[in-house]
């Protein structure tokens, strides 16, 4: 079998050409259909909502090959990992987790281990793997989701390590069937892959070229979502902005919205935003539809334009502040962030610039990093001086800086009634809890009938990471 192993390859994973995608339909073979009786999966997923999709499409593949899902790793036959690689804590946690699978598959040899996502496109994770982790049965990539099928099967028929890893460009796959977490809100794929190559990111190697959905594709499964009584999509992409660039003349991420919005279903946000590709025609769009939620995420990064230069972002945090501003004229919008400390030669100056930002924005919430270093990227090659309790230290500063900000988002929130979509039972006892269209948390109290509702919540009172209410509709 050693013979046939394909192997990441970041030349190729590099590679962007002006060949035109290919869409191909998933296709269940008759012969995979059985292999799962009796058998039970245990999928672990790491890293973002590109990732917690894929794994959908993973579980949907899976039971319609007749396994069943195990909580318990323990029971399971087959094991598989959906890895994420963006920063080194990820990988440390998948490593971690392989290494306690180790110890189980000596007591249970028979168990079938596999790992994907986005550290199987890594050259250096492959390598650890073929040396270290002999016991894995098979690797597959993001490339290569739908031939899990195959690759299961002939790892039951002979479980020598084999490693099918594409470093391509990428295609898109229809019809991989999909088993969702929720039943009110679902994740729904708009543009595949990367071509901004930030210097820090190591998402255009491991997800591939930038390509779009066909806008027809997308609108067919909002509107089955929205027949099976869905109240919320969140449209999917690692730079949604993008959507449409690689396909259309003249069709945005605005035209889209605009079209899903006319499916009526209730909520429609989308996600991950880059202010490089944010047209106005998108600010107007979201001020005009009462479906697309007033909320954005647009990472920053830093505040520094120096490090914004460096990170090859493209923006200055001034052009970034004015983008900000034409989005904070929208009424009851919410704007979150991520921001990165300690990029490889970040000075004190160049936090403080981004404090200043901070300050500027006063961002609802945000996700704040330290700088970790990525294989392959041309970051990793900086020279990076600024000692590692340094950066845990700006780190803590700007947390301060940003949780102040975000009680005080949330405080302004108590005694108005917002609309929220009850997801379930909180964490609370004898509470509810679900999201408002700003995606802030909500515990509150109501009856278990507005599980799956949008209904009005009166805020009570606030807290830096989430709201609590009472029902009034
Ligand atoms: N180190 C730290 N944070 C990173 N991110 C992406 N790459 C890195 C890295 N190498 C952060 C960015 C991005 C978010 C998803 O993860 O802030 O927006
Ligand atoms: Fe992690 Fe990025 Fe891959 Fe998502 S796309 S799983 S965040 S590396």
């Amino acid at each position: 079998m050693g013979d046939y192993m394909q192997i990441p390859n970041y030349e190729k994973a590099r590679s962007r050409s002006k060949n035109e995608v290919k869409v191909r339909d998933f296709k269940l073979n008759q012969e995979y259909k059985k292999i799962g009786l009796n058998k039970k999966f245990f999928l672990k997923t790491y890293g973002c909502q590109m990732n917690e999709h894929d794994s959908e499409n993973i579980k949907g593949m899976l039971e319609k090959m007749s396994f069943s899902e195990t909580m318990e790793m323990e029971d399971a036959d087959f094991i598989l990992l959906n890895t994420c690689s963006i920063r080194e804590n990820a990988h440390n946690k998948a490593f971690g987790m392989l290494g306690r699978i180790k110890h189980l598959k000596a007591l249970k040899p028979n168990i079938i281990v596999a790992l994907c996502g986005c550290m199987a496109q890594e050259v250096g994770v492959v390598e650890e793997i073929l040396k270290k982790y002999k016991f894995v049965n098979f690797v597959f990539g993001t490339h290569n989701l739908d031939d899990l099928p195959k690759l299961l099967d002939q790892s039951f028929k002979n479980p020598k390590l084999n490693i099918e890893v594409y470093s391509m460009e990428g295609d898109i796959v229809e019809n991989i069937p999909v088993s969702r977490v929720s039943k009110y809100k679902a994740y729904v794929n708009i543009i595949y892959g990367c071509d901004k190559f930030c210097t820090y990111c190591i998402v255009p190697y491991t997800r591939g070229k930038q390509r779009s959905r066909h806008k027809e594709d997308i609108i067919k499964e909002v509107k089955e979502l929205v027949k099976d009584g869905y109240q919320e999509v969140t449209l999917l992409g690692q730079n949604v902005n993008a959507y449409g660039k690689d396909l259309y003349d003249d069709y945005e991420l605005a035209d889209l919205l605009v079209d899903v919005a006319k499916t009526n279903i209730p909520r429609i946000r989308f996600l991950t935003s880059h202010p490089w590709d944010f047209s106005d025609k998108l600010v107007e769009v979201i001020k005009k539809y009462d479906n697309i939620v007033n909320f954005v995420h647009l990472p920053v990064q830093s505040g520094s334009s120096r490090i914004l230069k460096l990170m090859g972002r493209r923006y200055t945090s001034e052009s970034y502040k004015e983008l900000y501003d034409k989005l904070r004229s929208i009424d009851n919008i919410s704007i979150t962030t991520d921001i990165i400390v300690g990029f490889p030669g970040e000075t004190e100056e160049d936090f403080e610039d981004t404090l200043d930002l901070v300050n500027y924005c006063k961002f609802d919430s945000a996700f704040t990093f330290i700088y970790s270093p990525r294989e392959n990227t041309p970051a990793s090659k900086l020279e990076d001086k600024v000692p590692l309790e340094e950066k845990e230290q700006r780190l803590y500063r700007l947390n301060e800086l940003i949780n102040k900000y975000s009680k005080e988002s949330n405080l302004k929130m108590v005694g108005k009634t917002y609309e929220v979509l009850t997801e379930g039972y909180s964490v609370k006892e004898g509470m509810l809890f679900g999201y408002t269209e700003t995606n802030k948390l909500v515990n509150f109290k109501g009856s278990s009938d507005a599980i799956g509702k949008i209904v009005k919540v009166l805020i009570r009172d606030a807290k830096s990471f989430s709201l609590d209410g009472e029902i009034i509709e």
